[in-house]
């Protein structure tokens, strides 16, 4: 069994290591390293097992929009669940309670880049059928999820994640 809680200061030792295995590399683990030495991890949850140690985590940071940018829509990433723990539904449990968090803190919408086939699931779909595009020519892969019925009204142009993404690999 796992639960899904929201991430503390001491959990980050636990979370880098999550990452490295589920990347198989450093750059999404440093990623959040800086995004949470910048402050700019809006929304950090982890899953746990029985003994609350740590077997997944998303994290939710703000993104700028080109035109409209209200400083109300987030980008999801990175997400990564320990190899032993996967398709367990722990990622989507992840993902659902993320956008849930997202909803109460009254943002807009969620960009992500990532599987079409995986992110349908959640209601993702293409932002460029929105006018919205991002800066890693992720076409198709980069996807969006309203919050409210307007959500995207008055967004346009291309969606920079926060700058401490451009600093490394992803
Ligand atoms: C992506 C990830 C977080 C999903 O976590 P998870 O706990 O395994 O996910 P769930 O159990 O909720 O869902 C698994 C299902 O999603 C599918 N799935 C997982 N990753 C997928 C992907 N990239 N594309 C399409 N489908 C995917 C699996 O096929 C599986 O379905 P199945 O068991 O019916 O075959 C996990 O696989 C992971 O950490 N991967 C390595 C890191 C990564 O690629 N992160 C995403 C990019 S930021």
């Amino acid at each position: 069994m796992s639960e899904i809680r929201a991430a503390s200061a001491d959990d980050l030792e636990a979370i880098v290591a999550v990452h490295k295995a589920a990347f198989g590399r450093d750059a999404e683990a440093d990623l959040v390293r800086r995004l949470v030495a910048a402050g700019r991890d809006a929304i950090s949850l982890v899953a746990v097992d029985d003994g609350d140690a740590v077997i997944g985590h998303v994290l939710f940071s703000p993104v700028s929009i080109e035109e409209g940018d209200d400083g109300n829509a987030l980008g999801l990433a990175p997400v990564a669940v320990l190899p032993e723990h996967q398709r367990l539904g722990i990622g989507h449990a992840l993902i659902e309670e993320g956008i849930g968090a997202c909803f109460v803190r009254d943002a807009k919408a969620i960009f992500v880049l990532g599987s079409p086939a995986y992110y349908t699931q959640f209601g993702f779909t293409k932002a460029s059928a929105h006018g919205l595009f991002d800066t890693y020519d992720g076409g198709n892969a980069f996807q969006v999820l309203p919050l409210t019925v307007d959500g995207l009204a008055g967004y346009k142009g291309c969606v920079r994640y926060a700058p401490e993404f451009a600093t490394g690999n992803p």
